[in-house]
């Protein structure tokens, strides 16, 4: 092929630029050389496939015309059948030196060169089946002394003479050679492979042969024999054929058209040296049978050591003037008669008898074109242990006969296969069988079973294999069923549902097959209880959980891919635990698991679906929601003892009890005070002395509310607290250690700050009395160290120098003691609002009103105070 390596010569040009100087001569020769490839395009591809390990090369129906130049050197299998090659050359397949298989069969090869293998020593498998060589490559095939298998029959070579080559192929295992221009077999033709024994050797003449020499096949030390050879025009050649195999180590002899085109009419017995053949196995294949040839040939077979006999895709007729002989073919003993691909039944009840099924051990009668069984055929079938009918016309009509017995014929059998009739009622098969005490299998797949509505069925009860695959059944199928079985196969049968209730009668079923039916649903209470293999794969069942399949305890294999399945949870919790658990194993896992449903996982594969665990786990999601429960609530507590939130919670309903008190008792006077002084009673001495007596002297006086002096006595502390915070148009509070530790000082501050919500904190005075440390401050003080940070405060000078200042910034904060406004919000307007009427008048009557309410609690609060 030129033009293939000239675009390997460009390619690795290409690869290596640097190999070659570019001249405009190169450059010509460039151009010219892509003109080529250019025209060349089609043929670029390889025309092989080659495997990855580049040991393995097809080159099958290619067009070839001559064996292609690239091929990778280690190739050990080179397969360049079905292509045009016409001759092979001396340097075809030399650098395949590990070739070790060559298949050339079907081309048109008329010439090998002598030295065509001389490189390939190591070929073990060579093929020249059907070319057109005119002689038998001897001298090629010299260096091939490992040759194993050499088939090179289908030439067109007239003689098949193997020269002296052929001795030195020791290795040789299987020879098949000739072809339609042989037309003699010299008596000295396989002299050379004498001494070499094959497993198999096979010869082809021409469809007529001219002659054979006695002797020619006495050289032979071979196995199997395989004869195409017709004696059509020379019937004397077969006894000289089987006269010359007498003594050989032959196991299996067959005869492809013997009798190409004519029946064999005469009367002498040209099998009679088959008795000496020491062949057990023996087949015809193709060719002309009449009655008589066929007698003569089981008359022989008979008296020989063949056990096995086939006669398959003869063409079979009747002899006419044919007499029924008076001595059947009574003495038949074989293990297998095959009888197949047969156009005419006739053939069964070839001499009017069926004696010579007698001694068949194993019958088969396949697709012979039978649909009718006479009674005497089933007397005769008396050591038939296994009968297979396959591929007939049987109905049921023309198997079950009413007049026949049916009654202990069949001792023997256990395997009765009927696949592929055209049986429609199980029941009729049933009652034919029913006392056929041996037989355990059952086979009618592929037949018309299903659309009668059959019920008590009898069988017998030596059956555990039924098979029904490819039948057309409905659910009414299971009341005729044998409870026996311990396998039954029902795919592809188009079953929708399933009976339970036979499942559970059916004790020994431990395989079942139920694969590309329309079952829609597995229900859970299916009962199996010895079941150990089930297919229920390509069925219409798009649900399964955990509890499917529970009630077979014993189920080991399960099939079931091929379902429209619904990726939820149960499904999800049915493989984790059957992934998990070695006791059942998923024989098609994940292969064919698809999704159908929900729609967002259509078509896709069932092992991709993994749901999260609170998609589907219960009690994952309560124990989730508990411990965040649990952490919230914790965190609370935590923050609410950090915050001291319980102080803030009591603080805030006494607030709402004092204003709901108010809103009961007495409309507040609002402004009744200048100031309230929120002191601790630490400090209590300091506000007589100092504050008390300087603002009160101070003129005009101003009116300040102390709680010692002003609190109204018997009501609540807090009330008082309150009442009098909303009273007063300031509130001084004295800051000292003392006062923080007080808890009714932190109540007053806070009240106080509640007070200020929303206005300023300009009501708010604050007077450090000693320094405190912002940092020590508990935290719910932190409004307190907001406001000192915040807000400027008025410090309490100790030098005496210094206390005038402080008085004046005191009163200029209170503001001058007449100009007390009226917060018009408060109050009303008419109120006098710093009127003489003594505010503890007011909260005496309130006391008397609310004897009640003088409680222990006022009591503790004075303990408290104090
Ligand atoms: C090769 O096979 C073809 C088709 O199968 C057939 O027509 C042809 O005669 C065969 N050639 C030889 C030499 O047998
Ligand atoms: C045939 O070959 C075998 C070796 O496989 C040998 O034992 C036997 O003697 C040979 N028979 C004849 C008749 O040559
Ligand atoms: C049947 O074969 C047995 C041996 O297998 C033989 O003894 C007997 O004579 C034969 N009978 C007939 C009728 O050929
Ligand atoms: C025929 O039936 C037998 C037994 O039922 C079975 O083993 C065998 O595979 C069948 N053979 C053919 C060629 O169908
Ligand atoms: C029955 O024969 C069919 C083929 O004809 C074969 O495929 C099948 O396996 C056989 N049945 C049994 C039980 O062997």
């Amino acid at each position: 092929m030129p033009v293939k390596t000239g675009i390997r010569y460009v390619k690795s040009d290409k690869d290596d630029p640097t190999q070659m100087e570019v001249t405009p001569l190169h450059m010509l020769w460039m151009a010219l050389l892509l003109v080529i490839m250019g025209l060349a395009q089609p043929s670029e591809t390889s025309p092989c496939y080659i495997t990855e390990d580049e040991l393995k090369a097809v080159c099958q129906g290619r067009s070839l015309f001559s064996v292609p130049q690239d091929l990778p050197v280690n190739l050990q299998v080179l397969d360049l059948s079905y292509n045009k090659i016409r001759q092979i050359n001396s340097g075809d397949f030399s650098t395949l030196t590990q070739l070790k298989d060559l298949d050339l069969s079907y081309n048109k090869i008329m010439f090998i060169a002598t030295d065509s293998f001389s490189s390939n020593i190591l070929l073990e498998q060579l093929n020249l089946f059907n070319n057109s060589l005119e002689e038998i490559p001897s001298q090629a095939l010299t260096p091939l002394k490992q040759l194993r298998e050499l088939s090179m029959s289908n030439n067109l070579y007239p003689r098949s003479t193997l020269d002296g080559t052929f001795s030195t192929l020791k290795k040789l295992e299987v020879l098949s050679m000739g072809g339609s221009a042989v037309r003699t077999i010299a008596s000295q033709d396989f002299l050379s492979i004498k001494e070499i024994p094959l497993k198999k050797f096979a010869l082809k003449t021409s469809s007529s042969l001219l002659e054979y020499q006695k002797g020619a096949f006495s050289k032979l030390n071979t196995t199997a024999l395989w004869c195409d050879i017709s004696v059509d025009r020379n019937t004397k050649a077969l006894p000289l054929i089987l006269h010359d195999l007498r003594g050989k180590p032959l196991q299996y002899l067959r005869f492809r058209k013997l009798f190409e085109f004519m029946y064999y009419m005469d009367t002498s017995d040209i099998f009679s040296g088959l008795a000496e053949v020491e062949a057990k196995e023996l087949v015809f294949f193709r060719g002309k049978f009449n009655e008589n040839l066929l007698r003569l040939a089981l008359l022989n077979v008979q008296k020989s050591l063949i056990r096995d006999l086939s006669l398959i895709a003869i063409d079979f007729a009747r002899s006419p003037e044919w007499k029924p002989p008076e001595a059947g073919i009574a003495n038949l003993t074989l293990r297998h008669l095959v009888l197949k691909d047969i156009n005419n039944p006739d053939i069964l009840r070839f001499d009017w008898t069926f004696t010579w099924f007698a001694g068949v051990t194993y019958l088969f009668i396949l697709n012979v074109n039978f649909n009718f069984v006479p009674c005497d055929a089933w007397g005769e079938m008396r050591n038939v242990v296994a009968l297979n009918v396959s591929r007939n016309r049987l109905e049921n009509n023309n198997i079950y006969n009413q007049a026949c017995i049916y009654q202990d014929i069949l001792p023997k059998l256990e395997d009765f296969n009927m696949t592929h009739n055209e049986l429609a009622s199980l029941k009729t098969v049933a009652t034919m069988t029913s006392s056929w005490s041996q037989l355990s299998k059952l086979d009618l797949s592929h037949n018309l079973i299903g659309g009668l509505n059959e019920f008590s069925c009898t069988w017998t009860p030596s059956l555990v294999w039924l098979g029904l695959a490819y039948n057309a059944v409905t659910m009414d199928i299971f009341k005729c069923l044998p409870t026996t079985l311990r396998f039954l196969d029902m795919s592809y049968s188009q079953l929708d549902r399933l009976d339970l209730d036979y499942f559970e009668r059916a004790v020994d079923l431990q395989e079942l097959l139920l694969s590309g039916n329309k079952i829609k649903f597995i229900p859970t209470e299916w009962k199996c209880p010895n079941l150990r293999i089930l297919h229920v794969d390509g069925n219409s069942f798009g649900a399964i959980g955990k509890g499917s399949f529970g009630n077979m305890p014993d189920l080991a294999y399960l099939k079931a891919g091929n379902n429209p399945y619904h990726c939820v949870c149960d499904l999800h919790g049915f493989l984790q635990e059957v992934l998990s658990n070695s006791k059942l194993t998923l024989l098609d896992w994940p292969h064919g698991w698809t999704c159908y449903h929900p729609e967002p996982l259509l078509y896709t594969s069932v092992a991709a679906y993994a749901p999260r665990v609170t998609d589907c786990d219960v009690t994952v999601v309560v124990a989730i929601a508990v411990s965040i429960t649990a952490t919230v609530v914790i965190v609370c507590m935590v923050l609410c003892w950090r915050f001291d939130v319980p102080w803030y919670l009591k603080a805030t309903f006494h607030i709402v009890r004092s204003k709901y008190r108010a809103g009961h008792s007495q409309p507040s006077k609002p402004f009744a005070y200048h100031a309230f002084i929120s002191y601790s009673c630490s400090d209590a001495e300091w506000v007589r002395r100092e504050l008390l007596q300087r603002l009160e002297a101070s003129t005009p006086p101003y009116r300040v509310c102390i709680h010692e002096r002003d609190f109204t006595p018997g009501r609540w502390i807090i009330d008082n607290i309150i009442e009098n915070i909303e009273n007063s148009h300031k509130i001084i509070f004295v800051l000292s250690r003392h006062f923080v530790d007080s808890e009714w000082c932190n109540y007053e501050l806070y009240f106080a700050h509640q007070r200020a919500v929303g206005l300023s904190f300009e009501d708010v005075v604050l007077v450090v009395k000693e320094p405190i440390d912002l940092q020590a401050l508990p935290n719910k003080f932190c409004k307190l160290r907001k406001m000192l940070s915040s807000k400027t405060y008025l410090e309490w000078p100790l030098e005496p120098s210094r206390q005038p200042f402080f008085w004046l910034q005191l009163k200029s904060v209170l503001g001058k003691a007449e100009m007390v406004p009226v917060d018009p919000r408060n109050a009303d307007p008419n109120d006098d609002v710093l009127s003489d009427t003594e505010p503890t008048l007011d909260g005496l009557t309130d006391s008397t009103l609310e004897l009640d309410n003088l409680s222990l609690e006022n009591i503790t609060v004075d303990t408290q105070m104090s």
